[in-house]
């Protein structure tokens, strides 16, 4: 009987390259090829000590012990990579190691070409950026809606699309963040109808809605609402390891996959961590997985608790859904009257030893994640209590510090060709006036302060107190 449960679950929760990876370690074999540390027999023993005999052991790399390959995706990795499609509702899913960024990265250079016009929001991550000065494309700048009560970019607004594409009958793509760091969510499917409207392929950069196919109460994914390609970060919310992400293909979409394989071929690691591909493998089939669907039951329901107690509070306010924006209740962005967002993450550090996941300057941002239990947030919300009812002081605008990019550009040369351009480092005070050589964007949130080719403003220095010089085109 306990067998026939094992195997039900088993199939339940199939994941390829986990299992292909638990037969490799059950049989080993003498090993002549890399990782050099050969099964952790070639590492400090401090380190081995740390992190476990095990994992060492499991630490291979593509091509061996029939884990099959990433580029092309053969043997359990492809299968990987479909049975991930067919869980997010896409027609083709690639693995990614570094992160989404690059996803961003391939999907840049794969689709956009030189001199090509492409919709891009202000606040996109670098790594779009990074994209663009790789292919040379020229980004047509669309600015979200400000919060300005809470010192936040909101949802992108679909007529500005709408209007760029009437403007301009050369765009080669729409490429929007959906949704924001901090959970403000656009309205997609109008975007992807107006994409279709004027024939021009949408992309989502999707890095922080991942578990939003796996639960009704969570938006809607873009890929639902008809994004062409969508990048999931899984490593974020989704439960794999650090920089494992994933790209999706959606069903009816005509780009073209070869274009974005081509690209991820080129820009990968010819040596990928199976640990990391594994852990992709895992978090698809754990959020798909009985276990998996009552953690993220509990992510939701532990939001809703600590909102509630936020609402309780006197001092203490919250970014939700009924002040008009739509945002995921798993992104919690809190304010504190009288105190920035770093003053307030500062006392929950040093005061509760909390962490939360960043701060910016009106407020801070804490993820309810499928890792986390009632208590943690009865803790939270016992803290956050405690900060409400005494009357702390901020000492932060004293270092008259920014951090949430909000500035309108002012755009002089293209973007490639100022990154290419001749540049001369100088005094961050002499800047003023100049043109940016660098990309400036901090992480956290990775949005850009300065891109090359914009010029230097006095409103920019309060974002650039930690930068003495400056690289600025000559
Ligand atoms: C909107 C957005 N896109 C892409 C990325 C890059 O993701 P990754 O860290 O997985 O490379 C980030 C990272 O914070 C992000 O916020």
């Amino acid at each position: 009987m306990k067998n026939k449960i094992n195997e039900k679950q088993k199939t339940e929760i199939h994941a390829p390259i986990v299992e292909a990876l638990k037969k490799a370690y059950e049989h080993p074999t003498y090993q002549f090829h890399i990782p050099g540390h050969t099964k952790g027999l070639g590492v400090l023993p401090e380190f081995k000590n740390l992190i476990g005999k095990k994992a060492l052991q499991l630490d291979t790399t593509d091509e061996f012990d029939n884990l099959g390959t990433l580029t092309p995706a053969t043997g359990p990795i492809k299968e990987a990579e479909e049975l991930a499609a067919k869980a997010f509702g896409a027609k083709r899913t690639f693995f990614l190691l570094n992160g989404s960024t690059i996803g961003n990265l391939a999907i840049a250079m794969g689709l956009t070409k030189k001199g090509q016009k492409v919709i891009v929001n202000r606040n996109c991550h670098r790594s779009v950026l990074t994209g663009l000065i790789i292919s040379g494309a020229d980004p047509l700048w669309v600015l979200p809606e400000k919060l300005s009560n809470w010192g936040l970019w909101g949802s992108v607004n679909p007529n500005d699309i709408e209007n760029l594409l009437k403007k301009h009958n050369d765009v080669s793509l729409v490429w929007i963040t959906n949704p924001t760091y901090e959970g403000v969510v656009s309205d997609v499917k109008s975007i992807s109808e107006i994409c279709k409207k004027y024939n021009v392929p949408l992309v989502v950069d999707e890095a922080h809605g991942c578990l939003w196919n796996f639960n009704p109460k969570l938006p809607d994914s873009s890929l639902k609402l008809g994004a062409d390609i969508v990048v999931h970060s899984l490593h974020k919310t989704g439960g794999s390891m650090s920089q494992s992400s994933m790209l999706h293909i959606n069903k009816n979409s005509s780009v073209n996959e070869e274009d974005i394989e081509q690209a991820l071929m080129l820009l990968h690691t010819t040596s990928p961590s199976l640990l990391l591909l594994a852990s992709l493998d895992a978090s698809r089939a754990h959020l798909q997985s009985k276990k998996g669907q009552r953690q993220l039951n509990k992510a939701i329901s532990n939001a809703k608790y600590l909102r509630s107690e936020v609402d309780k509070m006197k001092h203490i306010h919250q970014l939700k859904s009924d002040f008009g924006y739509k945002t995921d209740v798993t992104k919690i962005f809190i304010k504190a009257d009288g105190l920035s967002g770093k003053r307030l993450e500062s006392i929950l550090e040093i005061d509760f030893g909390i962490e939360v996941e960043s701060a910016s300057d009106e407020g801070l941002l804490i993820l309810s994640n499928i890792g986390n239990k009632l208590s943690d947030f009865k803790y939270l919300a016992q803290c956050l209590h405690k900060i409400d009812q005494n009357e702390y002081k901020d000492i932060y605008y004293l270092e008259n510090k920014k951090h949430m990019p909000m500035l309108v550009p002012i755009i002089k040369k293209n973007l490639r060709e100022a990154f290419f351009s001749n540049k001369e480092i100088i005094k961050k005070e002499d800047a003023v006036g100049r043109l940016s050589g660098e990309v400036i964007a901090e992480c956290p949130p990775g949005i850009s302060i300065l891109l090359p080719g914009e010029l230097i403003t006095k409103e920019h220095l309060p974002y650039l107190t930690d930068y003495e010089f400056i690289e600025v085109l000559k």
